[in-house]
Parts: structure tokens; sequence; C-alpha cells
């Protein structure tokens, strides 16, 4: 005889654990479940409403109700004694672009938006090849490497830290300080007394920046702190706490994130030997191959908000103050917008995924992301052609917001 339900929901809806191994693994059944059965759902382990559906998640990033602005409400609802511990990184969470709402998004979006002009990022393309190429002078005579620690972790943090003006000398220590920033912002699991160290990083992170913004102002140069010092809307600029906090969010968004493109894009293709060798043998296209890697396994799962006024969805009332999940990976295969979602075809015409967000806060470094990620990918399909998956199984992040690979392991046969 079978156990009888622990609780009234249809059977089809399952349990509420985002982190799960298996979901970690895998995350896209259980959205897909959530999707079908239940598209607005109140998870009651994490409390907060998970959105599932592409025109839901759409309607929510189009409407103010559904704030951006959860950094200082979670400040206010500290104790002095927390707020006495946490004070370094609220001070530099606080000024992110991506946690503001308009006003002062419209404001910071202009005056920062002028370091990622489309001629600023093309600028670019050569170095990027350049990174690229020599990693892979160095992997291809070997019989296999770990492709996010030997390949797809480098490029983003060589290109990002000298995009910045960061001097080549100090590159290794923005690793340490990024992993340190990720635990602060995405909330690895089991990470306890990690939060003091991690805080320890990004106030030695914000110093260092800090002297880097003194010196391009007495010596402007080519790059994104010269810019934001020198960024004006009237009479207005940025305050030197504004661009380092900004710069820490650019290293931070133009790092993992970059990391994940590179690797989950190069584990589907691997997964896919049909669309691998179509990509072969018509490099050109490797920018819709790009799109299709970020709508069928993006490295955004989801985007968070809080709603500062009750709203209607589907069949439910959400009230103000409850905390809102827009889940990408969920809209990014609704059958309601793309035909055979499940089906990963480098081809797919039109692709209106939602991998960069949408809307007001549309991922600012979007076309840094493709330029890399188009470059990389294109780089290691043509000159390694016996790349393979194994022997060593792949390692997850286990993360809410993100999906990367910590490790994958490959073998040139
Ligand atoms: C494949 C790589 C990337 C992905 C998937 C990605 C994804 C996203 C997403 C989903 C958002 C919207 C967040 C929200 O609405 O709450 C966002 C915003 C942002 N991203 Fe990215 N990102 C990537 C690469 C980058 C890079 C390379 C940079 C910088 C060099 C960057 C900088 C930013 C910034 C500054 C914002 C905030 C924009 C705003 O609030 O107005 N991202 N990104």
């Amino acid at each position: 005889m079978s156990n009888p339900p622990t609780d009234d929901r249809p059977t089809a809806i399952p349990d509420d654990e985002v982190l799960s191994p298996e979901r970690i693994a895998d995350p896209h059944p259980y959205f897909a479940a959530l999707r079908t059965h239940d598209p607005v759902h109140w998870n009651e382990q994490y409390r907060a409403w998970f959105i599932h559906r592409y025109d839901h998640v759409l309607d929510a990033l189009r409407d103010d109700r559904f704030s951006s602005e959860r950094i200082r409400p979670a400040y206010d609802r500290l104790t002095e004694e927390q707020r006495a511990q946490r004070q370094p990184t609220y001070d530099v969470l606080m000024d992110w672009l991506v946690f503001r709402d308009p006003p002062d998004h419209t404001r910071l979006r202009r005056l920062v938006s002028r370091a990622f002009t489309p001629r600023a990022v093309e600028a670019w393309r050569a170095r990027v090849v350049e990174v690229v190429d020599e990693l892979i002078d160095g992997l291809a005579t070997r019989s296999g490497f770990d492709l996010i620690e030997d390949f797809a972790y480098p490029i983003p943090a060589v290109v990002i830290a000298e995009m910045m003006g960061v001097p080549a000398d100090d590159r290794d220590r923005f690793k340490d300080w990024s992993d340190d920033v990720m635990i602060l912002v995405f909330g690895a699991r089991g990470v306890g007394d990690r939060r003091a160290r991690a805080q320890q990083g990004l106030i030695e992170l914000a110093a260092y920046l800090g002297e880097l913004v003194d010196h391009y102002r007495r010596r402007p140069a080519d790059n994104i702190i010269s810019n934001l010092v020198e960024a004006t809307e009237g009479d207005d600029a940025l305050a030197d706490p504004e661009i380092v906090a900004n710069c820490v969010l650019f290293l931070f968004g133009g790092h993992e994130t970059t990391t994940n493109l590179i690797g989950n894009g190069m584990r589907v293709l691997l997964g896919h030997p049909d669309q691998l060798a179509r990509l072969r043998a018509e490099p050109g296209l490797i920018k819709p191959a790009v799109e299709e890697i970020l709508r069928f396994d993006g490295p955004s799962k989801m985007e968070v908000r809080t709603l500062v006024d009750a709203v209607e969805m589907g069949d439910k009332t959400l009230p103000a103050g409850d905390m809102v999940y827009l889940v990408q990976h969920a809209a990014n295969r609704d059958p309601e917008v793309f035909a055979e979602p499940d089906r990963f075809d480098i081809t797919r015409e039109p692709n209106h995924h939602i991998g960069f967000g949408f809307g007001l806060h549309f991922c600012l470094g979007a076309s840094v992301a493709r330029l890399e990620g188009t470059i990389a990918l294109d780089a290691l399909v043509r000159r390694l052609p016996n790349l393979e998956l194994g022997p060593e199984p792949e390692v997850w992040v286990p993360t809410m917001l993100s999906r990367g690979l910590e490790h994958l392991p490959v073998s040139l046969t």
C-alpha cells in the first residue's frame, strides 16, 4: 500500500527544494512541471513566489510594482549589531544599479552606460581573440583539461580586468575577490563563516578600485574607469563610491556569468553532436548558436523582485511585500513561445529568449558577453575538433540565481 500524501497538493507539483542535487544537475524538468501545473507558485520552503510562464515573467519585468530595490529594505531590517558587522557589504551593494528602481536607476544607468557603447565594446575584439587563441595554444597539446578552470574562467577574468584598466600583475587577486563577492551576492550553500571572510575580500577590492579611480582621474586612459570618471549628465556626475560599487558589479557580473556562458555552451554542444557538426560545417552559425545556448541553458536561472503593491497574476493574488523569483529558465522553454522548447537548435529563429533579462535592467554587458562567448566557442569548435566530455564527472555550483559548472572535465582523443 502506498503512503498517504503528506499534503493536499496535486501529485504533479513537485516539492519545493530548488537546490536538491538532482535539480542542481538539471533544473529543467522541475521548472517545466511547475510551469504546467502551478505557473505562479508559492514556494513554502523559500517563502517566495516563483513565476514560470514567459508572458508572466515579461509582464513582471515591465511592471514597476515588481521592485529591484531589495538591498535598502534588507538593510533597514537588520539589527544594530548586524549592521555593524555587514556595513561594508551594504555600502557597496546599495549603489549597484541592478538593485535600484527609477529614478535612481535611470540616473545611474545613463551615466554608467557611457562605458558600454557598441564601439567601445567592439574595440576589444582583437584582444579577446588573442586571449582565447593563447589559451587554446596551451591546451591543444594536452590529453585533457578542465574546460572551466583552464579556459572558461580566465577569459572573462582577463578581459573585464583589462577593460577596467586593472594592471596585469593584479589579475590573480581578482579571482579570489570575485569568488568572495559571489558568496556575498549569490549566497552559496553551507558557507557559514565564509561570509565574514568574503566581506574582507570585498573591502580589499573596494579599496583597490578606489586607488584606480584616483589614478585614472589624474591620468585618463581608454578604459571603463576613466569613462566613468568622465561621465556627466548636465552638471551631474558619478560620486567615487558609486564608481567603485558599480565597478565591483561589472567585475562580478562580467565574470562568472560569461564563464558560465562558455562552460554551459560547450557542454550543451558536446551533448548534441548533430548541432556541433552543423556548427563545424557552418561556422557562420556561431551567433544564433550562442543565442540558443542563452535560451536552452543560460547562465541566469532567475531574477529577483520584491512587490511594492499587491498584484494579480494567473489565478493568484500576490500580496505587497512578498519576494518573487522570475524563472528565466522556465520562461525560455515555454512552449507557448518556443516551438519544441526542449530541442537544442542552433538555427532557431526567431529566438526572443530572456537570458539577459528584459526591460529597464536588461543586461548592460550583453554585448561584452556575446563578443566573448562567440569568439571563445567558435575557437574551441574550430581548433579542438577532437574534444569530448569526461572522463571525470561534471560538477555544478549549487546556487539559486545562476547556473554554472565548477568543473567540466574534457579529453582530447
Ligand atoms: C552571459 C553573460 C551574462 C548574463 C547571462 C547576464 C545576465 C544579466 C541579467 C539577467 C541581468 C538583469 C538582472 C535583473 O533584471 O535583475 C543583468 C544585468 C546586468 N548585467 Fe549582465 N549578464 C552577463 C554578462 C554581463 C557582463 C559581461 C557585464 C559587464 C561587463 C554585465 C553587467 C551587467 C550589469 C551592470 C547589469 C545591471 C543592469 C541594470 O540594472 O540596469 N553582465 N545581466
